[in-house]
């Protein structure tokens, strides 16, 4: 199996007036090709810090991350991005998705940024769209669709450039047993279908019982 990801020795101190927060200590972590890791831990566990690092949004103050073979740490910010938009999407528990556009927008917005033509993009848009379910609200806004049609809708504009990697942060914290499940089968189904690898963060651990894999963080460590 090839290594998509990998964590050596992440480190991450916040540094505060009153004393420094070690948000981080020495975590090592492998994702493999086709793999989904729970990562799970209490709230200020650093979960988050975790994915931001993995993902290139944040900085760690030790250690190296490793994406699809190549040293991510001293790269320009300018390579980061590229790296960032080529094999990761992003999914989080406020959705962010775009206000003012359609549910079938949102999902070709993204491919548009990455090159698409738009008849390639929109095809592929409604294709995903019909596969989990949402063929009769491609045209609604975000605000009018119910929270599990909003997350769905997430997960496809994350996975509409078929990245390597998904990083979900709290993908279901807002949505109710049923929905959550729901968007747990589906991650499921990208992972066997598309061979991407995820880590999805959660305080929940029903939620990640059925994953390959399950680490837990405790104040910045792996235990
Ligand atoms: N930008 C920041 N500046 C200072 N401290 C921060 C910053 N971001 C996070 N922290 C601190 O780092 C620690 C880990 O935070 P993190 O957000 O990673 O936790 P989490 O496990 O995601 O928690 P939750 O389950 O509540 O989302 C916490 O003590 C938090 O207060
Ligand atoms: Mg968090």
């Amino acid at each position: 199996m090839t290594t998509v990801l990998k964590l050596k020795n992440i480190s991450k101190e916040f540094i505060e007036p009153r004393r420094n927060i070690v948000a981080l200590n020495k975590i090592n972590l492998e994702l493999s090709d086709g793999q989904c890791i729970g990562l799970l831990g209490p709230s200020g566990s650093g979960k988050s810090t975790l994915l931001q690092i993995a993902g290139l949004l944040d900085t760690p103050t030790n250690g190296e991350i490793i994406i699809n073979g190549e040293k991510c740490n001293t790269l320009s910010q300018e390579k980061k991005n590229l790296i960032r938009k080529k094999y990761i999407g992003f999914i989080y528990q406020n959705f962010y998705l775009l206000d003012s556009f359609s549910a079938l927008e949102n999902i070709i917005i993204p491919q548009l940024i990455n090159g698409s033509t738009y008849k390639s993009a929109k095809k592929k848009a409604l294709n995903l769209l019909s596969n989990i379910g949402l063929s009769k609200r491609i045209d609604n806004k975000p605000r009018e669709l119910s929270g599990g049609e909003k997350q769905r809708v997430a997960i496809l504009r994350a996975i509409a450039n078929t990245p390597k990697i998904i990083l979900a942060d709290e993908p279901t914290g807002n949505l109710d047993k049923k929905n959550s499940e729901n968007v747990i089968k589906i991650i499921k189904d990208l992972v066997s279908h598309y061979k991407i690898s995820f880590i999805v963060a959660t305080h929940n651990l029903s939620i990640v019982k059925k994953f390959d894999k399950i680490i837990k963080l405790s104040e910045g460590k792996l235990i």
